[in-house]
């Protein structure tokens, strides 16, 4: 697959098979995170244990729901809604907590990331709810099992695998974003 068809069937996949991502696929799509633009450090913590993925999904539902934001509330109340939706490899970007750019370098990377996940045949999904349970009060456990270093702050996260054919939290039209507007 070239990058235009990467980039136009690209879609948020948010069921997965019980599947692993085989290891050479993982180092292929860290590996395009690590080809991004970029203006300054940040890191990628690979979860591969289903456990510490339980944990930081069952956390992250828990700040959805405690999160006084409408739209994370309803979403967190779907039926069977799980925040890293039973995929099986969850990527945590992180950067230093001080850096004016972290956002930036982290989701041009994850960008990179979902679009060589697509080119390999995976889903994959940009979540920033995993944030709510990072950078909340009581997380230390989590940025410590995660191996997020001292003075780094989760940004994004990337989740991936292969898509169950069951996707019932994404629409099944994409729409197109944002507005256009020429100049001359
Ligand atoms: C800043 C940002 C935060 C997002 N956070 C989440 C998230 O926490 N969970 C989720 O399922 N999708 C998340 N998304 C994915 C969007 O919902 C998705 O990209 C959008 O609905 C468009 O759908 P598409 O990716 O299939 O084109 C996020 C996207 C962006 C840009």
């Amino acid at each position: 697959m070239n990058v235009s068809e990467a980039i136009l069937t690209r879609k948020s996949v948010r069921a997965y098979l019980d599947a692993p991502v085989p290891v050479d696929l993982m180092e292929k799509i860290i590996e395009a995170a690590r080809c991004a633009p970029n203006a300054g450090p940040f890191q990628i913590s690979v979860v591969r244990t289903a456990g510490l993925r339980q944990k930081i999904n069952d956390r992250t539902l828990d700040a959805m729901i405690h999160s006084g934001n409408e739209f994370l509330q309803q979403r967190a109340a779907l039926p069977g809604y799980q925040p890293l939706y039973g995929a099986p490899v969850l990527f945590l970007l992180s950067g230093p907590a001080d850096a004016p750019y972290g956002a930036v370098n982290t989701a041009l990377a994850a960008g990179n990331m979902l679009l060589m996940a697509t080119s390999l045949g995976l889903g994959s999904c940009y979540l920033v709810s995993p944030t709510l349970a990072f950078n909340g009060p009581n997380n230390l456990d989590l940025v410590q099992e995660a191996g997020i270093p001292d003075g780094y702050k989760l940004q994004c996260a990337v989740v991936a695998g292969y898509a169950a054919d069951e996707n019932k939290f994404t629409l099944g039209e994409r729409k197109r974003k944002g507005s256009v507007h020429y100049v001359g």
